[in-house]
């Protein structure tokens, strides 16, 4: 992801032309781009009646992000991020504690996010550094085991919604008055718990902090 925030931002330094102002209030702007959801994640044990002391790890995913954007001055936006569903592994944190090899199964996720966001420079530079807060929600569907973990008697594995903060820092640099390039680093508190059934009994992973950090690189277009 370095390599793409660096030479999108080469083009656009040679791509920068005058400038009447960056943002004004009433704006609406639009970026689309890739987004990529990065777990910084923790869980505590797998437990089946009995502690099975092995806990989960979550790969990470690459989508087409969105969002949109209003200002409501010149210098704050309220935004949203939507995103095409990230899918990501989850894994035993031991090599194949089950017999079933090292994965446990794989969930798909969206992560709505709204935010407001402040923009530290004048309107009149190109460059928009800006920094952000706002709310998440994050709906976990198709919550899958593996086949083999499914031949092995588990089922129903099903992962509870998560509402929590993010935080962000990104900037927006102006090519001219409507086209942008932006890039951001957001952190989403994602917490959940995950529920299944072994052979008919209860299981739990009572605690999943997924805590993403999410890296966009985006084309904007503002109205
Ligand atoms: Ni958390």
């Amino acid at each position: 992801m370095k390599k793409s925030f660096l030479a999108i931002f080469a083009l656009a330094s040679l791509g920068a032309s005058n400038l009447a102002v960056a943002f004004q209030e009433g704006d609406i702007i639009v970026r689309a781009g890739l987004a990529n959801v990065s777990p910084d994640e923790s869980s505590s044990n797998i437990v089946v009646g009995s502690d099975l002391g092995v806990s989960l790890t979550v790969d990470d995913d690459t989508q087409l992000g969105l969002n949109f954007a209003y200002f409501f001055t010149d210098r704050l936006n309220v935004e949203v991020l939507a995103a095409t569903p990230f899918k990501h592994d989850v894994n035993f944190n031991v090599s194949d504690p089950l017999g079933t090899g090292d994965q446990l199964g794989e969930v798909t996720h969206l992560p709505p996010t709204v935010s407001v966001n402040y923009y530290l420079n004048d309107p009149s530079s190109a460059f928009q550094p800006y920094l952000g807060a706002g709310l998440n929600y994050t709906i976990f569907f198709d919550e899958e085991f593996t086949a083999a973990n499914d031949g092995a008697g588990l089922t129903d594995l099903s992962l509870d919604s998560s509402f929590g903060l993010a935080f962000q820092a990104g900037v927006d640099y102006m090519l001219n008055d409507t086209w942008f390039v932006n890039g951001s680093i957001r952190w989403i508190d994602i917490d959940t718990e995950a529920s299944f059934n072994l052979n008919g009994a209860a299981g739990s992973v009572e605690s999943i902090e997924i805590d993403p950090w999410v890296y966009t690189v985006s084309v904007g277009y503002r109205f």
